[in-house]
């Protein structure tokens, strides 16, 4: 069992954190057209020195503070810690709406405890806002608490659907077919962390992408699960941290239909 006081350090730790890294990317989105844009696995898979400094300053903060802690970053990979604490960043998630100067990008800082999502933070800096939660202590947007809606569904309300280049054409097909099928409307904004993170706060009843990492779902499965929704697990069990999987957040009232969905 965590101690409470130990977590809440930890959560104001990464809100602090957030909102530093948060700063930091918006002044690189404000001059974009001053960055050198990369491509990793396809053209549609982009990266700056944006990423890579906002990570560096996060790993930097981390270091200082909780030094025995590991670090797990999409730009830098994992540096195993002795605590039994993992951070899982993401410097930006929607680095394609970054670059192309979309407003729905974030940096999404998650902690795990002996493999469970504890602390989750997304800060949103175009948008104002800063998700926060912890396990035990509830989700809160920009300060307010979340709490889920049981009456939402599938049905009368809108769910996120991600894709990327690892899956197939048609299986996302698939997917957006079986969830129109079924009374259903879905959205794509770029960011599937900052989509789960709108599943904590209610804006979306579900989200799902076949594959996705851990630095992409961590901070957001913790909202999800303190405002009250379910998470599908992330793949874990002896398996490497830095391989992906199915992600899955749902409110209440979706759950069994995205499972069917997604063939869970
Ligand atoms: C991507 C975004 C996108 C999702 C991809 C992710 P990145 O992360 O979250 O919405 O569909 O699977 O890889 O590359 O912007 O950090
Ligand atoms: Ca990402
Ligand atoms: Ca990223």
């Amino acid at each position: 069992m965590l101690a409470n006081t130990d977590l809440q350090a930890r959560l104001a730790f990464a809100e602090a954190m957030a909102d530093d890294a948060g700063a930091l990317a918006l002044d690189y989105f404000n001059r974009r057209e001053t960055l050198v844009i990369e491509t990793k696995s396809d053209p549609q898979d982009v990266v700056s020195i944006a990423d890579r400094n906002v990570e560096t300053l996060i790993r930097s903060r981390i270091a200082e503070v909780y030094p025995n802690d590991g670090v797990l970053g999409e730009e830098y990979g994992l540096e195993p810690g002795r605590s039994g604490y993992t951070w899982v960043i993401d410097p930006i998630d929607g680095t394609s709406p970054f670059v192309n100067g979309m407003p729905s990008w974030c940096v999404s800082i998650g902690l795990l405890h002996e493999g469970e999502p504890v602390v989750g933070v997304i800060s949103a800096p175009c948008l104002g806002e800063l998700y926060a939660a912890a396990a035990g202590l509830g989700a809160k947007l920009n300060g307010k608490v979340l709490s889920l809606d049981p009456s939402r569904n599938i049905r009368n309300a809108v769910t996120g659907i991600g894709a990327n280049g690892h899956v197939t054409p048609a299986s996302v097909a698939r997917i957006i077919e079986a969830l129109l099928a079924a009374g259903g409307t879905f959205v794509r904004n770029g960011s599937g962390a900052l989509m789960i993170a709108y599943v904590a706060s209610g804006r979306l009843v579900g989200y799902y992408e076949q594959y996705m990492h851990a630095w992409d779902c961590v901070a957001g499965y913790c909202l999800v699960k303190e405002a009250g929704g379910w998470v599908l697990p992330f793949p874990g069990e002896g398996r490497s941290l830095e391989k992906g999987g199915p992600v899955l957040a749902a409110a209440p009232g979706a759950i069994d239909d995205l499972k069917r969905i997604a063939g869970i």
